[in-house]
């Protein structure tokens, strides 16, 4: 939610933190601040993007070899300067960045006022640096002891760099829930949310688990439970590369993320699908293939984009693998009271492998004894380990707010666990199964046929752009296309947007269609179209404006919308992976003209580490 940076080594640690700061500033952007730390501490920080943090730098003293920052996606307290983080101790002992929410902040608060704590801030996270402070004074103990204490009084989730002026030169890193990826260097070590800001510095990082607390100087890591037990750091190479962070000549992140996936894709069934359609192989289940084969019900759980994508997964296993399927919200799951029966697949979908209440879904059902697998795109992530088994996604770091390209490799993965679970179980023929292969295969060349509609696309997107309202529907494996639509729309250019199956649209918002009201149809796939063209009809015979995603070639229902975007012909399977491209590509071209933020929309973060 929040993005967390901190170094401690030889070199000047401003522009590392700054640099950090800006690869991070898609998990939260409202407010930044930095803390630089050379014999006193300088805090700086304020309301705004990062670009507003150096502006406030300018002419200030940023020396210092130690140094932690942080940008904020609010949560207690307004986006403000006052709110903004680090936040220091009252006696001015502690500086504190934190990425999570501390559930019993208000009673913690109370507790420190009675004991003479005022606050300058809204915020949970000056709470905790108060706490760490007066634990560490009134009990005259070392500020890492002092840390653990008030870490044991904390309900919630952190993930947490903090610093302590009586000793400099050491960093105290803690986790619960939030990540934090710690950089190994050469005399110097690189604290951050996730690995983009230390990539360039080195490639050995280790991940810090929950309730571990990283005690760091230039000169060692120190590693050790919450309870005091010393740990050994599990260092590993990683493989993120520079480029990958770079927007490559794009104007956006998105639209980078947009054409990438014709690369995202291959890069998703590379070395998984046989290239002569003869056969799967998916080594991330390899060890729970019986329990697999043997499930007698999926249970999908995520969040936004990648529930969606669990959506069109519910279609593919049932009608490929016949084994039936929920698909649950994670926020949902959590706190009702499911059914979970040791039998149960249970498949985590998340593209950053940290949001909260999926994450918690994946521990209840855990409990609950059934076999979790995780769909994930961020390797080392939470949910890829706290999974029994999984797919990574390999659709490389998305960066864009809007999730493009992970929505497509988790499809990708999806059809290809459909096909694998159905082969096993006979309930998929071979010679259909080697078609879906090959149809698969031949995905990212029809996408690049899409792309390059671009221009046309645009068009369209010209003449929708000033709408304040907009359906989607879609049947059948393309009613969560629509859905996704609907959300690409409204979460990056702010028009209300809503997506359906299409039947439903005469169970109450055909009322809505008036002649100013745009209705994206999802009329490419075969066994639903002729029912698709009485939908259209019904919205042309209520005046509605209709932009169709239709199969090369239509003539039909060219006849009826107002415009129409074609896509390749292809097998109804892996008709999402096309029929959501010129959505999105519509939704980024709205957004642009109407002069939003498209890569940082507001109030939105990348990753939702809170529930
Ligand atoms: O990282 P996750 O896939 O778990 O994230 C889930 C949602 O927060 C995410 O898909 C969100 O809906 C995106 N902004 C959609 O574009």
């Amino acid at each position: 939610m929040c993005g967390i940076v901190a170094y401690v080594g030889d070199r000047t640690a401003f522009p590392i933190l700054i640099k950090g700061l800006q690869r991070l500033e898609y998990r939260g952007y409202d407010s930044a601040g930095i803390a630089l730390h050379n014999g006193t501490s300088h805090v700086y920080k304020c309301k705004g993007k990062v670009k507003d943090l150096e502006n406030l730098v300018k002419d200030k003293d940023i020396s210092g070899t130690v140094g932690m920052g942080h940008t904020r996606w609010a949560t207690h307290g307004e986006p403000s300067d006052r709110n903004a983080h680090p936040h220091q101790s009252m006696k001015g002992k502690f500086s504190v960045v934190h990425n999570g929410i501390i559930e019993n902040y208000t009673h913690l608060k109370k507790e420190l006022s009675n004991r003479g704590y005022s606050f300058e801030s809204d915020t949970d996270t000056e709470v905790l640096a108060n706490l760490i402070e007066n634990i560490y004074l009134e009990q005259n103990i070392s500020a890492e002891l002092a840390v653990r204490l008030a870490l044991s009084r904390v309900v919630g989730a952190y993930g947490l760099v903090i610093y302590c002026e009586d000793e400099p030169g050491q960093l105290i890193a803690a986790r619960k829930g939030s990540p934090l990826v710690i950089g190994v260097g050469n005399q110097e070590y690189f604290l951050a949310s996730d690995a983009t800001p230390i990539i360039e510095y080195t490639d050995q990082v280790m991940y810090l688990n929950d309730e571990e607390v990283a005690i760091i100087t230039r000169e060692k890591l120190e590693l050790k439970s919450l309870s005091n037990d010393n740990l050994t750091p599990d260092v590993k190479k990683i493989t993120l590369s520079i480029d990958h962070i770079d927007k490559n000549g794009y104007e956006h992140f998105m639209l980078k993320e947009i054409h990438e996936q014709p690369a995202t894709i291959t890069d998703t069934f590379r070395g998984r699908v046989a290239m002569d359609g003869s056969k799967i192989f998916l080594g991330g289940v390899l060890d729970v293939m019986p329990k697999l084969i043997n499930a007698k019900r999926i249970i999908i759980v995520a969040c936004g984009t990648s529930w969606h994508a669990g959506l069109v997964g519910e279609y593919l296993f049932e009608k490929y693998a016949r084994i039936p399927v929920e698909v649950e919200y994670g926020s949902e799951f959590r706190y009702r009271h499911p059914i979970i029966f040791e039998d149960d697949l249970v498949i985590a979908i998340s593209q950053s492998g940290e949001t909260a209440d999926t994450l918690a879904a994946i521990r209840k059902v855990k409990e609950a004894g059934a076999t979790v697998l995780g769909i994930c795109n961020v390797a080392g992530s939470t949910i890829s380990r706290e999974t029994d088994a999984g797919v990574y996604t390999h659709a490389g770091i998305e960066i864009g707010v809007a999730s493009t390209k992970a929505f497509t490799s988790q499809i990708t993965v999806l059809l290809m666990m459909a096909m694998l679970l159905g082969s096993k179980r006979k309930t998929l023929p071979q010679a259909e199964y080697s078609t879906l292969i090959h149809e698969l295969i031949s995905v990212p060349e029809k996408i690049e046929e899409i792309l390059k509609e671009e221009e046309k696309i645009k068009k369209i997107a010209s003449v929708y752009k000033d709408v304040s309202n907009a359906l989607y529907m879609g049947r059948g494996l393309l009613y969560p296309v629509a859905l996704e639509g609907a959300l690409k729309l409204k979460e990056i250019s702010y028009i209300h947007a809503e997506g359906y199956p299409a039947a439903e649209m005469k169970h109450g918002p055909i009322a809505l269609i008036d002649e100013n009201m745009p209705v994206f149809a999802l009329a490419a796939n075969d066994t639903s179209y002729e029912k698709m063209i009485s939908n259209i009809q019904e919205v042309k015979a209520r005046k509605g404006k209709v932009v169709a995603i239709v199969t090369r070639g239509d003539k039909s229902i060219r006849k009826m919308a107002d415009h129409v975007i074609e896509i390749p012909e292809c097998h109804e399977a892996v008709s999402p992976l096309l029929a959501v491209i010129p959505l999105q590509i519509l939704s980024y071209h709205i957004a642009v003209m109407r002069g939003c933020n498209v890569d940082q929309p507001r109030n939105l973060a990348k990753s939702v580490t809170v529930e």
